[in-house]
C-alpha cells in the first residue's frame, strides 16, 4: 500500500520489439489497474544488458517501449511510468536484497536454466541474478499486485520468498505482492513451435507477431502459422497450433471456446486463421497509431521518463532508507 492505495508493479524489458505475448499476457492489462491501484510500470533496462545488446537498439527500444505503454492507455499523469536505470534505488536494493536470497534458489530458475543454454558464452553473474533485481523492483515500491504473464510467476514467487524471509528478520518491511496472470493470454505460444513461448528474443520472425508488425504482415504471419492435419476448429489436448490460436482470438474478442467453436462450425482452418489476423490487426491499429505518434516528440517522451523517474525515486528512497535503517546503517 502506497497513500492508502493497493500498489501494482510490472516491467517489461527492451531487449527486443514486444510481441502480442507481451501485449495479451501483460501490456493491454495494466492500465485495468490504473482507478483502483497507484500503479508503477517500468522499462527494465538494466534487465536487459543480462544478454549482450547493441547499444543503439536498447537505446531506441527504451523509448519505444515507454512509448508503447503510453499507447495502450497508460496516462502518465495517473500512473508513474519510468525507466529502472533513472531510479538507482532498484539496483541499491538488489544488492542488499542478494545478501537474502540463496544460490540455490537462484538456480532453481527455470528461465536462467533456459538462457544459459541459449547464451552459453555468456552466463554472467547478472543473469543468475536477476531474479534479485526483478525483487528489487516490485519491493521496493510495497507492491500489492504485480500483472505478469505466467513465465514470470516463478520470478515473482521467488521475490514473496526473499521479502518473507527478509520480514521475518526485520518485521514489517515489505509487503509481500501477489502475482496476477491474465485467465487467457498468460502463456502466448511461438505461431512456428506452439509448444515454446512466444518470444521477443526468438530469432525466427515468422514465430512472432509484433506489436508494431503492419496489417498485411500480421495477416501473413497468421496465415503461415503451424497447426495439425486435422480440418475442425477445436480446443483439444495435442491441438497446439490451432489452441494457441483460439486463445489469441478469445483475447481479442472476449469470446470462450465453446463460442469460437460455433462460429468456425464447417469451416476450414484458413478461414480461421485469417479471422484470427484480422481481429489482431484491428486491435493493434490504433495502438501503432498512436504510437508513431508518440514516437515523433521525444522530448515529451523525456520529460514524461523525468516525471515518472523523480515520482518512483520519491517512493523507492523511502523503502530503501527503511531497509538500510533495519540492517544497521549509519544513516547521516
Ligand atoms: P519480459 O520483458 O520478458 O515480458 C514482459 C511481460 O510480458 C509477459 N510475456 C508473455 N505473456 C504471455 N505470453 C507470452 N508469450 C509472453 N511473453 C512475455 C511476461 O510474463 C511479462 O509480464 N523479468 C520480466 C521483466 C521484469 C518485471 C519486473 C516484471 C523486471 N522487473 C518486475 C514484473 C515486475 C521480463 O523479463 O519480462
Amino acid at each position: 500500500m502506497l497513500n492508502n492505495m493497493p500498489v501494482s508493479y510490472s516491467g517489461i524489458q527492451p531487449s527486443g520489439n514486444l510481441t502480442i505475448g507481451n501485449y495479451l499476457g501483460a501490456l493491454r492489462n495494466f492500465s485495468a489497474y490504473s482507478e483502483k491501484y497507484k500503479c508503477f510500470y517500468c522499462v527494465v533496462d538494466e534487465h536487459a544488458i543480462t544478454v549482450r545488446q547493441v547499444p543503439a537498439d536498447l537505446r531506441r527500444r527504451t523509448y519505444e517501449t515507454f512509448a508503447l505503454y503510453m499507447a495502450c492507455g497508460l496516462d502518465p499523469e495517473k500512473n508513474t511510468l519510468y525507466v529502472q536505470s533513472h531510479v538507482h534505488a532498484h539496483a541499491e536494493l538488489a544488492w542488499l536484497l542478494n545478501c537474502f536470497t540463496m544460490f540455490g534458489e537462484l538456480s532453481r530458475m527455470t528461465q536462467f536454466k533456459d538462457k544459459s543454454q541459449r547464451h552459453a558464452d555468456n552466463i554472467n553473474a547478472g543473469l543468475f541474478t536477476y531474479p534479485v533485481l526483478m525483487a528489487a523492483d516490485i519491493l521496493l515500491y510495497q507492491t500489492d499486485v504485480v500483472p505478469v504473464g505466467i513465465d514470470q510467476k516463478q520470478h515473482v514467487e521467488l521475490c514473496r520468498d526473499i521479502a518473507e524471509r527478509f520480514n521475518a528478520i526485520h518485521p514489517g518491511t515489505f509487503t509481500v505482492p501477489e502475482p496476477i496472470m491474465a485467465k487467457t493470454g498468460m502463456k502466448i505460444m511461438s505461431l512456428a513451435e506452439p509448444t515454446k513461448k512466444m518470444s521477443k528474443s526468438d530469432e525466427n520472425p515468422n514465430a512472432i507477431v509484433y506489436i508494431l508488425d503492419d496489417r498485411d504482415t500480421i495477416i501473413r504471419k497468421f496465415k503461415r502459422a503451424v497447426t495439425d492435419s486435422e480440418t475442425c476448429i477445436r480446443y483439444a489436448e495435442g491441438k497446439d497450433g490451432i489452441n494457441n490460436l483460439m486463445s489469441i482470438y478469445s483475447c481479442f474478442t472476449g469470446k470462450g471456446f465453446e463460442e469460437i467453436e460455433r462460429e468456425f462450425e464447417g469451416k476450414g482452418y484458413g478461414d480461421f486463421k485469417l479471422a484470427v489476423g484480422e481481429v489482431c490487426a484491428d486491435a493493434l491499429a490504433p495502438v501503432q497509431k498512436r504510437h508513431a505518434e508518440l514516437l515523433a516528440d521525444k522530448g515529451y517522451l523525456e520529460a514524461m521518463m523525468k516525471k515518472g523517474a523523480d515520482e518512483a525515486a520519491y517512493y523507492a528512497r523511502k523503502t530503501l532508507s527503511k531497509v538500510q535503517k533495519k540492517l544497521g546503517f549509519v544513516m547521516l
